[in-house]
């Protein structure tokens, strides 16, 4: 079975502030986009990347996958106003004859072989789609404009998903396909649930932390150390 992987890597990153995309943010020696970019070609689970950057930068995302060796690399295709354009864009660039398709944010370094494990494995049991996450461990209240709490929700049952997210391609496909374009949803797998796709979550990794702010930077650096 062939697995196609769309690297993400589109977004502004305006949360960040820097003079360029979060993807080329410095991680250390390099952009931020090179630790997942090899570490998903380096995984013997994926068989094919397509990588998804910010409009303008499709060279240089085709360069640093040359110079970090990554074969594996099929296209690299400019993303979308959105997130889910973005994820759109890239799908187009998908084999027809892909059985999985699997989606990882840039802005997530830390991906390991173990967690595309972990969501892969469903799909062999029947499941439309398996995202990985972390039960929620902080109190929850729904708050007000004026910053007043209106209610304390309870968290039994809630998770936050990360990326990797794994989908049987057909039905990754109904869910992105033209006539559905109207959905709106904040990750895949609620594109894939819209359709009503059975999506199942795995255990996620506190290491999938998704950069968003300077603080997150400096922290998985130091995870990466
Ligand atoms: N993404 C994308 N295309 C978009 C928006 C986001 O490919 N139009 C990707 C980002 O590159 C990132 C992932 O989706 O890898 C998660 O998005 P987010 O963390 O929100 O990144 P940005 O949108 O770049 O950041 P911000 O919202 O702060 O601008
Ligand atoms: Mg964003």
């Amino acid at each position: 079975m062939s697995v196609w992987a769309i690297l993400v890597a589109a977004g502004r990153g305006e949360r960040l502030g820097l003079d360029r995309p979060k993807a080329f943010a410095n991680l250390g020696e390099e952009p931020m986009l090179a630790e997942s970019l090899r570490r998903l070609d380096a995984c013997p689970w994926i068989d094919a990347i397509v990588l998804v950057a910010p409009p303008g930068w499709e060279e240089p995302a085709i360069l640093l996958a040359e110079e970090e060796g990554c074969g594996k690399v099929r296209a690299c295709v400019a993303g979308g106003e959105l997130r889910s354009d973005s994820v759109r864009a890239g799908l187009a660039e998908v084999a027809d004859d892909a059985v999985v398709v699997l989606v990882h944010d840039a802005a997530r370094p830390l991906l390991s072989d173990e967690v595309v494990e972990r969501v892969l494995a469903p799909l062999s049991e029947g499941w439309d789609g398996a995202v990985p996450g972390l039960p929620v461990g902080d109190t929850l209240k729904r708050v007000g404009g004026d910053g007043r709490v209106e209610e304390t929700v309870s968290r039994d049952g809630l998770w936050a998903v990360q990326t990797p997210q794994a989908f049987a391609a057909d039905a990754f496909r109904r869910a992105y396909s033209p006539s559905n374009s109207l959905l709106q949803a904040t990750d895949c797998a609620g594109h894939v649930e819209a359709v009503g796709g059975r999506v199942r979550v795995v255990e996620g990794d506190p290491r999938l932390l998704k950069v968003t702010t300077s603080t997150d930077l400096e922290r998985v650096a130091e995870m990466l150390a």
